[in-house]
């Protein structure tokens, strides 16, 4: 069965952060700021009715960024990115974050910027995005690099 990427509604997005970003803690701490405004889109990716993976982008300032805070460059950051256990490996993930990617090169978004979890980063790296910086630790997540690509 091929897997289909739609968008979907950041309520939606709670099925798969829950178990794969956020197991063994309350359901609201599935939220994320920014998850309702216009200008966030989520992606799901579904194995025929099963919902296996999803991404969150959001807008972002150059301030926000670890490029260059003073860059004219427009910017996206990608959140929330997670595929549950038995789906991972098949290349549903390269799939979510290169249709991201499309709809932001549309909108014109020129880098698209994220905390990698250090377990991701070749998966990242796969996929053209840079390390930049060094390590820092996320309280029950544990150790991040930033990552970048220029889109
Ligand atoms: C990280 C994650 C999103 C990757 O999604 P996935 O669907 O398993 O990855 P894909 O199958 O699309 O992999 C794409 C490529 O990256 C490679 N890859 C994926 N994970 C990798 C890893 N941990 N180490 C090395 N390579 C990896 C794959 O081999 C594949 O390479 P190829 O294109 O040469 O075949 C997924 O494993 C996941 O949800 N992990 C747990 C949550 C998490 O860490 N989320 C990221 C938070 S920053």
């Amino acid at each position: 069965m091929p897997i289909t990427i739609k968008e979907i509604s950041a309520l939606e997005t709670y099925g798969v952060r829950h178990p794969v970003l956020r197991a063994g803690r309350p359901l609201e701490d599935c939220a994320m700021e920014g998850d309702e405004l216009e200008t966030t889109f989520h992606l799901g990716a579904y194995d025929d009715h099963l919902h296996v993976g999803v991404a969150t982008f959001l807008k972002s300032s150059a301030a926000e960024s670890p490029i260059d805070p003073t860059s004219n460059l427009s910017f996206y950051q990608l959140r929330g990115m997670g595929v549950i256990p038995d789906h991972q490996g098949k290349g549903i993930g390269k799939q979510l974050v290169e249709r991201g990617i499309d709809m932001l090169k549309k909108n014109k978004v020129d880098a698209l910027w994220f905390n990698a979890r250090i377990a991701a980063v070749p998966f990242y790296e796969r996929l053209g995005f840079s390390t930049i910086g060094s390590t820092f630790e996320v309280e029950h997540v544990g150790t991040h690099y930033k990552m970048y690509r220029v889109l």
